[in-house]
């Protein structure tokens, strides 16, 4: 992080959010209320100015994509080719062509278990991925190991909610083909040592697939520089549309591998005995696209680069930092996860007799809107010892304030529950 960096003008971000300038339109008690959005974990809110391009492209030039050579075709082709590049551009990869548009984080890994897993794991290889992983980064390597006969194994973690990095002595090696990991974590906020984890997992000749759906939002990722060979992550966490996402993957290894769908545009030839595939990123981009929103996920990229990312974790890090304060103030509160130098924007939570849902019920009367539940991590929440727990997820456009009304909400709701 630079030192000399002016701050956010969280202000002036907030201007760009119209649902946060809102009032809201229902209930009793939060009627006129300004929603507090505290769940962008799950899904972060659109700048005016994605909403205005996935507009354009609608009203002025809308057609399918790599099909037609009239203007609206070709229109549409430039306009995806450029999000491409501001992917590419985004992530430090070293080309367009290794940046394919999907459907969001789940269709990326499941391209990479199935496409990779199905040639290149074979019986008594193992896959290592870790005990904070979202359900997207475990389901598919279970049903790809049950498949080929490999062996799936799990690097814990610890007391401090981090990687127990001292494992990967015992749990990699030779056998270990692939290693799945999130860059942080959808409930503790963990910010994992993924240039670490990569070195280790290369050392032994293994490949690291890394779930970045959490992290780009927060953090720079430059696969280039720390050397990833696949990368996933989602449009709609990253203040663009839901419905695309990307899988970055190394240019040799997209060539390897065998393609997720068949259909349309990711073949070269189809004969009637078989086929033959287009070149990268074509060969994995079978169907139609989602045209509209990958090319919107490009202005939302312009829109995080002019904000800043260096920025906006400075802010996030503040946020963060004051959140841990007046949450430890709550009697009966822990914090699930690592302190809040290690985390990214997250503070999933527990309250003594309180009942996650409850409160979170209880805190949408509030205007204050949280997610409650496992957050499709269940082996993990097996491990805190508790069966959910209630996330506050920040993103560039919360204040201090906000917290401030999480935390009031909070007490009125165990007020509320006392006397029930
Ligand atoms: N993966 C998203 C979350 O953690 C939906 O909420």
């Amino acid at each position: 992080m630079t030192t000399d960096l002016s701050p956010l003008d969280v202000a002036a971000v907030r201007r760009d959010f119209p649902i946060l300038n809102r009032p809201l339109e229902t209930g009793r008690s939060r009627l006129g209320q300004l929603p507090v959005f505290l769940d962008s974990g799950a899904s972060a809110q659109k700048p005016q100015c994605v909403i205005d391009k996935e507009r354009e492209v609608e009203e002025r030039y809308y057609a399918n994509a790599y099909r037609g050579v009239y203007y609206f075709g070709a229109r549409v082709d430039e306009e995806l080719e450029a999000a491409r590049q501001k992917v590419a551009q985004f992530i430090g990869a070293p080309q367009c062509e290794s940046v394919i548009f999907t459907a969001g984080s789940t269709m990326s890994i499941n391209m990479v278990a199935r496409g990779w897993g199905s040639k290149f794991l074979h019986a008594g290889d193992e896959v290592l991925i870790t005990e904070m992983e979202h359900h997207a980064n475990i389901v598919p390597w279970q049903l790809i190991c049950a498949e080929r006969g490999a062996r799936l194994r799990w690097l814990p973690i610890n007391a401090e909610r981090t990687l127990d990095m001292k494992m990967l002595d015992e749990l990699l090696t030779p056998k270990t083909k692939l290693v799945a990991v999130t860059a942080m974590s959808n409930v503790l906020g963990t910010i994992n040592p993924i240039d670490e984890l990569t070195r280790r997992a290369h050392a032994v000749g293994a490949v690291i697939a890394v779930d970045a759906a959490q992290s780009v939002p927060h953090l720079k990722v430059d696969v280039t520089r720390s050397d990833i060979d696949f990368l996933s992550f989602s449009g709609h966490k990253l203040y663009g549309p839901s419905g695309v996402g990307v899988l970055y993957g190394r240019h040799e290894l997209l060539t390897d591998m065998n393609p997720f769908m068949g259909g349309g545009h990711m073949i070269e030839r189809v004969y009637k005995t078989h086929s033959t595939w287009s070149e990268p990123p074509a060969k994995f981009e079978a169907g139609t696209l989602p045209i509209v929103q990958a090319i919107s996920l490009g202005t939302a990229i312009d829109y995080v680069n002019n904000v800043g990312l260096e920025r906006i974790h400075a802010h996030e890090a503040d946020l963060l930092a004051y959140a841990h304060r007046r949450l430890g103030e709550i009697p009966g509160l822990t914090i699930h996860g690592p302190r809040p130098e290690d985390k990214g924007a997250i503070c999933s939570f527990t309250i003594a007799n309180a009942h996650p849902e409850d409160l979170a019920n209880l805190l949408d009367l509030r205007g204050v809107f949280v997610r409650h539940g496992h957050h499709c991590a269940m082996p993990l929440h097996d491990i805190l010892g508790v069966p959910a727990t209630v996330r506050a997820s920040f993103a560039m456009y919360n204040t201090r304030e906000e917290v401030d009304s999480l935390v009031a909400a909070i007490h009125a709701a165990l007020e509320k529950l006392k006397r029930n």
